[in-house]
């Protein structure tokens, strides 16, 4: 099969069968598919959408282009976000779910497109590893119960591919390929149950409700036909999650929430929500409203951070980075308050915006191959509904240097939006199941 004429194929709108994808992934895989050529095929995609078979054909073939994991124990559970900005959940809920009970190995993605990524905050840690091999990955699920780590060499390689490229050719927002990544990923995993955040809003790919239940539908259909329990959250991301966004920076909300230092009430409420849905896909938790109570007691106890704190020494982090993270997560070299320009209340915020400008000071990626430096981002961001006076402290930038820093400002104030009332907005939108 010559792949020029699958991508034309699909260029055109013309369905493509099973073995066709089958070809294509194969190609992702053994590299005989150029970068140019999964950047073609990727837009389109996005441009033309696939069928419900096309798409169980492109999961199910990203799925099998390496490894599928199996477990002795169980229940497999996991969480996984659609991406947004601020979106730490998966830091505290990890080893959350594992004190619950749950065997939680967690195959977390990079930033894409304007959003960040888990691995990406994970690797601020000095020393940990993120792609250990199967026996250390057994090895640490076993002592701990959760690792949140990368897609090794073995686990879907063909969405490890195809999400670099994507990243950088603005094909990110496809309910096809979204579904195809993330699932491709999970059911590697070897999962029992998934609970699914999907964003919804200006810092996720899914902007508008009626497309994120789209995508909530898609992914809870397909992995469930797959074998997992799955069921999704859909959750407001118009305004950053945590009041933080760049690698480092969140990773540092995380240690304070699962230390009970600082705990943001929004990032809380999702935690706790997700956590809760997770326990009852599972079984080891009849209901919700027990499952909450669960996942409280595993924060309040302590045992959460605890196992964080585990976690992080087996892959090689520092043993105390929960009780001393500054000793290990440098500051950036260049820091700036961003001022608010007038009285008024936080309405909002264009998150994606917040997004790019991460990316503009250095915490993402333009090319699939680029350095990112976990240090810079945002810090300090004022959550929407809050009373601001002119010269108040809105968020605060940390940067590689002060003129980039400067630029960053100027992003920051151009995308929070300061009116003259914040309109009460639900953060859990939907629940699709
Ligand atoms: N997360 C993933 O793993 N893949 C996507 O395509 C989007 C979010």
């Amino acid at each position: 099969m010559l792949y020029q004429e699958l991508i034309r194929r699909k260029r055109d709108g013309q369905r493509l069968t099973p073995a066709e994808i089958a070809a294509l992934v194969q190609g992702m895989t053994d590299g005989t598919l150029g970068d140019a050529q999964l950047g073609a095929f990727a837009m389109a995609v996005v441009l033309n959408g696939m069928g419900l078979t096309e798409r169980v054909a492109l999961t199910e073939a990203m799925r099998d282009s390496g490894d599928v994991l199996q477990w002795d124990s169980g229940p497999v559970l996991d969480k996984h976000s659609t991406g947004g900005i601020g979106d730490t959940v998966s830091l505290m809920l990890a080893p959350a779910l594992a004190v619950c009970g749950a065997v939680v190995p967690m195959i977390s993605g990079r930033g894409l497109g304007h959003t960040g990524g888990t691995l990406d905050k994970l690797e601020a840690i000095p020393g940990y590893n993120t792609t250990p091999d199967l026996r250390l990955l057994r090895q640490v699920i076993g002592m701990t119960g959760c690792a949140i780590i990368g897609q090794t060499g073995q686990l879907a390689p063909a969405d490890r591919r195809f999400y670099a490229v994507r990243d950088v050719t603005a094909t990110v927002e496809s309910l096809d390929l979204i579904t195809a990544s993330i699932l491709s990923k999970k059911l590697a995993a070897g999962l029992d149950a998934l609970v699914l955040d999907v964003k919804c809003g200006s810092g996720a790919f899914m902007a508008d409700l009626a497309q994120a239940k789209a995508l909530a539908r898609a992914l809870v259909d397909v992995a469930n036909g797959a074998g997992c329990r799955t069921s999704a959250l859909i959750t407001d991301m118009n305004t950053p999650l945590a009041p933080a966004a760049g690698n480092a920076l969140e990773l540092l909300v995380a240690l304070d929430f699962l230390t009970g230092r600082a705990v943001p009430p929004r990032l809380w409420d999702v935690t706790c929500a997700l956590g809760a849905e997770g326990l009852v896909l599972a079984g080891l938790a009849p209901d919700t409203a027990p499952g909450r109570k669960m996942i409280d007691d595993a924060f309040y106890s302590g045992r959460a951070a605890a196992c964080f704190g585990q976690m992080v020494a087996a892959l090689g982090g520092p043993r105390d980075l929960l009780e001393n993270p500054t000793t290990y997560i440098s500051p950036a070299p260049a820091s700036l308050e961003v001022a608010a320009p007038h009285d008024g209340v936080i309405t909002g915020h264009d998150t994606r915006a917040i997004g790019l400008a991460v990316i503009e000071l250095g915490g993402g990626r333009r090319q699939p191959t680029d350095r990112i430096d976990p240090r810079v981002g945002f810090s300090d961001i004022l959550p929407e509904g809050t009373h601001v006076t002119r010269g108040d402290t809105l968020a605060r930038v940390h940067a590689a240097d002060d003129a980039t820093a400067r630029a960053a400002a100027q992003s920051f104030l151009a995308a929070c939006q300061i009116g003259g009332a914040a309109a009460a907005r639900p953060l859990i939108l939907d629940h699709i199941t």
